[in-house]
C-alpha cells in the first residue's frame, strides 16, 4: 500500500489515539467490541493491546453468571493508577464499562467507582462519541444506557474491520423468555430482530471482504422476526429459515451458522432448512439446563424433557449427522439428587458432541434468587464435575467417530506449529493439519487422523495438496 492510500485510510481527524478494550463473556460481547471498536476508528482510535498509556479503555461486561461485577471493580481498581500516572504525564485515560454489567448497574458503577468516566448499555454503542465527548467535559453525566436497538444498528457503519473467513454477524438482540435464572431479558431488554435487508447488506459486505463462514447471533436467535425485504412486504415478517435460505444465495459464503435457540422456538422450517440447506452446518447449540421437569418447569423453560427428546428426534431425522450442544446448570434452587439424576440420564439419552455446564449462581432481580432450596456450594461443585466428565466422555467419543472420515475445513489462520494451520470442521471442531498458508480462508478436504477432547488432527486429501 502506498503512503498516499493509507493516507486516505486514516481518520477523519488525523489524530491517532488508543484505544483498549477488554472483552468478558460471550460471542454477543465479543461481537459489540468490534462493533465498538469500527464505531471509534473513524476518531482516530487504534487497538492497543494493553491499557498501559491508552487514551481510552473500554471494558465490555458480562452479567450471565454471579462475580462478573466484582471481576469489573477489580480491573476497575487495577486501572486506577495507570489513569493517574496518564494524568501525571499530562494525558488523559477515558475510561468506560460497556456491556451488560453497564446496562444492569450503571448508577452504582458511576457512585462506587468515580474513575469510572462514562457507563454505555448494550443499545446505546452508536452513542460512544458522543459520550466520549460529553465524558471529556462533565464526568457522571454521561449515563447512557437508554433502549434504542433500532438506532443502534442503522448507525454502527457498516462497514466492518473482518479478522478471518469466519464471522459474526448479529440479527437478533433481547429475550422475551424470562427462565427464572436468567438476567438477559433484563439487560437486553425485548426481543428485537434486524431487518432482512440490512443484515444481507452486511453479509454481502463481509463476503467482498473475504468471509466465507457467517454465524448469526442473538440472545434467543431461533425466535428471529424480521422485516421482509424490499420487494416482499407482503411476506409480512421473516423467519430464521428464510432468513438463513436468503443468506445462502450470497456469493462467497459457503457455510451457515446460528447461535443462541430456544427449545420452543425451533419451527418446523428451520428443522427442515437443516435437512436441505447446504450451507448450514450439521451443528446445533440448543440449551436443555436441566433433565428435571420439575426443574425446568421452575426455570420457566416451558418445555419437557420428553418434548425436547422429542424435538431432538425429529431435527435428526432432517440432519442424521448433526452435533448437538446444550448449556446446563446444576444445583437450581430446589434441585434433589434425584433431579439431578435426571439431567445425567438426558444427556445420555441425547448424546452431545459438545456442551457447557455451569453452577446455578444467583442473579440479583431474578426470580431465581429469591427462590427457597438454595443448593450449598459444595453439592452443586460435586454434580458439576460429574456432568463435566460425563459431557467430557461424550465429547471425546465425538471426535473418536471422525477419525478416519474426510472433512471440509474452513482454515482460518496459521496453527500451533510452523507449516500448520487451524479451522473448523463442519461440526464446529477445531482441526490443525500441515498445510500450506496459502489455503488460508480456503475450505479444503482433510482426512482426520487422530482426535482428542478439544481437537482433530488431520492430513490435507491428495486433491488438495496438488491444488495448493
Ligand atoms: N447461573 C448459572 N448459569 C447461568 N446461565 C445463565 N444464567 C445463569 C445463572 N444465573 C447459563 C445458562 C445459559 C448460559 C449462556 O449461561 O446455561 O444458557
Ligand atoms: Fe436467558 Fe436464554 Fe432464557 Fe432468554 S432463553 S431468558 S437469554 S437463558
Amino acid at each position: 500500500m502506498t503512503a498516499a492510500a493509507r493516507g486516505r485510510e486514516r481518520p477523519m481527524s488525523g489524530n491517532r489515539k488508543r484505544l483498549h478494550i477488554k472483552t468478558y463473556g460471550c460471542q454477543m460481547n465479543v461481537y459489540d467490541s468490534e462493533r465498538m471498536r469500527d464505531v471509534l476508528a473513524p476518531l482516530g482510535y487504534e487497538a492497543s493491546e494493553t491499557p498501559e498509556g491508552a487514551d481510552l479503555v473500554i471494558l465490555n461486561t458480562c452479567h450471565i453468571r454471579e462475580k462478573a461485577a466484582e471481576k469489573v471493580y477489580s480491573e476497575l481498581g487495577r486501572l486506577r493508577p495507570l489513569k493517574a500516572a496518564r494524568q501525571a504525564e499530562g494525558g488523559g485515560m477515558t475510561i468506560a464499562v460497556a456491556g451488560c454489567v453497564a446496562q444492569a448497574e450503571g448508577a452504582e458503577i458511576m457512585a462506587r467507582a468515580p474513575v469510572v468516566d462514562l457507563v454505555v448499555g448494550p443499545q446505546s454503542y452508536h452513542q460512544l462519541p458522543e459520550l466520549i465527548a460529553r465524558a471529556h467535559r462533565a464526568r457522571g453525566e454521561a449515563l447512557q444506557t437508554e433502549f434504542e436497538p433500532e438506532a443502534k444498528f442503522d448507525r454502527l457503519t457498516a462497514e466492518r474491520a473482518v479478522d478471518g473467513p469466519a464471522a459474526f454477524l448479529t440479527v437478533q438482540e433481547g429475550c422475551d423468555k424470562f427462565c427464572t435464572f436468567c438476567v438477559v431479558p433484563y439487560t437486553r431488554g425485548a426481543e428485537w430482530s434486524r431487518p432482512v435487508d440490512q443484515i444481507a447488506a452486511e453479509a454481502r459486505m463481509l463476503a467482498a471482504k473475504g468471509v466465507k463462514e457467517i454465524t448469526l447471533l442473538g440472545q434467543n436467535v431461533n425466535a428471529y422476526s424480521g422485516e421482509a425485504p424490499a420487494g416482499r412486504e407482503a411476506d409480512g415478517r421473516w423467519g430464521l429459515a428464510q432468513l438463513l435460505r436468503h443468506l445462502s444465495l450470497i456469493g462467497g459464503i459457503e457455510r451457515l451458522r446460528y447461535t443462541t435457540s430456544h427449545p420452543r422456538d425451533m419451527g418446523d422450517d428451520l428443522i427442515a432448512a437443516h435437512g436441505d440447506l447446504e450451507k448450514l452446518m450439521p451443528y446445533l447449540h440448543l440449551p436443555l439446563q436441566a433433565g428435571s421437569d420439575r426443574v425446568l418447569r421452575a426455570m420457566n423453560r416451558r418445555h419437557t424433557f420428553a418434548e425436547y427428546a422429542e424435538l431432538i428426534a425429529r431435527i435428526r431425522e432432517a440432519r442424521p449427522d448433526i452435533a448437538l450442544s446444550s448449556d446446563f446448570i446444576v444445583g437450581f434452587p430446589g434441585e434433589t439428587g434425584a433431579d439431578f439424576e435426571a439431567t445425567m440420564r438426558a444427556a445420555r439419552e441425547i448424546g452431545y458432541a459438545s456442551a457447557y455446564s455451569f453452577k446455578y449462581s444467583r442473579r440479583p432481580g431474578t426470580p431465581g434468587a429469591a427462590m427457597p432450596g438454595q443448593v450449598p456450594e459444595d453439592v452443586k461443585s460435586e454434580r458439576l464435575a460429574a456432568l463435566q466428565a460425563l459431557l467430557d466422555d461424550q465429547q471425546r467419543a465425538f471426535n473418536d467417530s471422525c477419525v478416519g472420515r474426510t472433512l471440509p475445513v474452513l482454515f482460518e489462520r496459521p496453527g500451533k506449529r510452523a507449516g500448520q494451520l487451524g479451522g473448523r470442521s463442519p461440526y464446529l471442531q477445531a482441526v490443525h493439519c500441515d498445510a500450506p498458508a496459502a489455503l488460508t480462508g480456503r475450505i479444503a478436504t482433510v482426512r482426520v487422523i487422530a482426535a482428542s477432547k478439544n481437537a482433530l488432527a488431520g492430513e490435507l486429501c491428495d486433491r488438495e495438496r496438488g491444488a495448493a
